[in-house]
């Protein structure tokens, strides 16, 4: 391998997706785990071993006003989905690009499992798709934002990603290969790319075309940082392949807009401004609530006709008007939130906890649980309680595993965390069926005392519904109550599970 004077080289490669297993059970992977981890990124965004010169920088989604997650779910026996991006205002053209790019994975892989002849998976569960994001720029009137894919279906699962940028001066959607001085830059880079892969990865394959670099971005330190989808470049078990070059030798290689991505990339105290109408930041329905009951007024749900509504996913666009309308029937419910979304809106936690609802954790990236090592497990539910202990000032008591996927190395977990697992007894099917009156109507028409309804604050639709369900429950004698204030009268210990009546 070359190495010039002053350039960094080093190849980063994960976990093989296949070999999970084996990796959390021998100890001595752990460290290499650890470190490895850090290549991943996407979840993972706790500081990084200072060898990881390919782990992308990432910016604080607060540096970005008004940003709200766009998430799409599907939970059922035959596929787990979760998307999210986020929805920057005043960037429409991005926000269209980044949900192009999120429906280009969930299409193929709809159509890949909607198949009836497919075979059950080994060990049981639901192919799964899940795309997280992060920002890789935000500053002035540049952004980027890199997605990550996580896919599984069957015998092992794979990682693609990309990064998608926005030029605010242009008002454009930009390209990872728009950061690259055209096709003398892309073959530059190509070159670059193929001497640092070595024996990693099969060089024929680092061809000088924009789909090739569909991830470029940045370190800390201002190195680029350009990654590939697992099996591009790569057999799959090599896991993530990336470089990072160092400023001399990819700065001739720039466009204009590129080395404006990297001043935003390395922006010390990054803020947005790309000059958006006032009006787009504030959140739809955001008008100011009613009373909200007294914090920490309990239900006493063995005298009560008690229910309880929970809502997953979130926070997301739609929650600031579900919050009204709870305050306005004075009623409380249960958030099961998305450590990622809750990041981006500490704001909006600390405004359903101070109306008196209760906040769970529902992971950091809302992967499947019960298919991850015990290490992964802890780590995505860690990471979720230290974001809801900042902004709560307390750490969560109730864990919802997302599409309630659970095993022991999950109990293990919850139960290590003090957190006790919350399941549903009423399905509304809300994700599927995005009509308000049916979603309505199959939450009051399953309700019965003790019962736990899902729902997702994440749909329009779903909040809509909001204001029909309170209205016929209340007419039916039901107190909205906590998930805690029906756990009062069960003796469920942490790593315990409850699915309410
Ligand atoms: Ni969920």
């Amino acid at each position: 391998m070359r190495t010039g004077r002053g350039t960094r080289g080093t190849a980063c490669r994960a976990r093989p997706p296949g070999a999970r297993g084996r990796w959390a059970a021998a100890v001595a992977a752990l460290t290499a785990g650890l470190l490895l981890a850090g290549c991943g990124g996407h979840s993972e965004r706790r500081p990084r071993a200072a060898s990881d010169v390919t782990a992308v920088h990432t910016v604080d989604a607060r540096a970005v006003p008004g940003l709200t997650a766009v998430t799409r779910n599907e939970q059922d026996d035959v596929r787990h989905l979760y998307a999210a991006y986020p929805k920057i205002p005043g960037a429409d053209a991005l926000t269209a690009e980044l949900a192009k790019a999120v429906d280009d994975q969930i299409r193929p892989f709809v159509a890949d499992t909607s198949d009836d002849e497919s075979p059950p998976l080994p060990g049981g569960g639901a192919p799964e798709l899940n795309v997280q994001w992060s920002l890789a720029a935000a500053d002035g009137d540049v952004a980027g934002v890199r997605l990550v894919t996580w896919q599984f279906l069957g015998a092992s699962g794979g990682e693609t990603r990309r990064t998608l940028w926005y030029d605010g001066r242009a008002r454009a959607a930009r390209s990872s290969a728009d950061l690259l001085n055209g096709a003398k830059g892309l073959a530059e880079l190509a070159a670059q790319v193929r001497d640092r892969l070595g024996s990693q990865a099969n060089p024929a394959q680092v061809t000088p075309d924009a789909r090739t670099f569909s991830s470029l971005a940045f370190n800390e330190r201002g190195d680029l940082v350009v990654e590939f989808g697992d099996y591009t470049v790569a057999p799959g078990s090599a896991g993530r392949v990336a470089v990072a070059l160092d400023r001399s030798v990819y700065d001739p290689m720039l466009s204009e807009f590129g080395r404006r991505a990297r001043d935003a990339a390395l922006a010390p105290n990054p803020r947005l401004a790309l000059g958006s109408p006032l009006s787009a930041p504030a959140a739809p329905g955001s008008s100011p609530a009613a009373p909200p009951p007294a914090p920490g007024a309990r239900a006493d749900c063995s005298r009560l006709k008690c229910v309880a509504l929970t809502f997953d996913d979130g926070p997301g666009p739609y929650t600031r008007r579900l919050l009204g309308m709870l305050a306005e029937r004075r009623a409380r419910a249960t958030f099961f939130v998305v450590g990622h979304n809750a990041e981006a809106h500490p704001d909006l936690i600390r405004e359903e906890a101070a109306a008196g609802h209760e906040i769970g954790n529902h992971t950091q990236s809302h992967r499947d649980l019960s298919r991850l090592p015990t290490l992964q497990v802890n780590s995505d539910v860690q990471r979720t309680q230290d974001i809801l202990r900042s902004a709560l000032g307390r750490p969560p008591t109730l864990l919802r595993p997302p599409y309630g996927a659970t095993n022991g190395t999950v109990a293990n977990v919850a139960k290590s965390l003090g957190l006790r697992q919350i399941m549903w007894s009423v399905d509304t099917e809300d994700w599927r069926d995005r009509d308000a009156r049916i979603v309505a109507d199959r939450a009051v028409r399953h309700a019965r005392p003790g019962a736990i309804i899902l729902m997702h604050d994440i749909h329009g639709t779903t909040v809509d519904a909001v204001p029909r369900i309170l209205e016929r429950l209340a007419g039916k004698g039901y107190t909205f109550a906590t998930v805690d204030d029906l756990l009062a009268t069960h003796n469920v210990p942490p790593g315990g599970r409850y699915g309410g009546r």
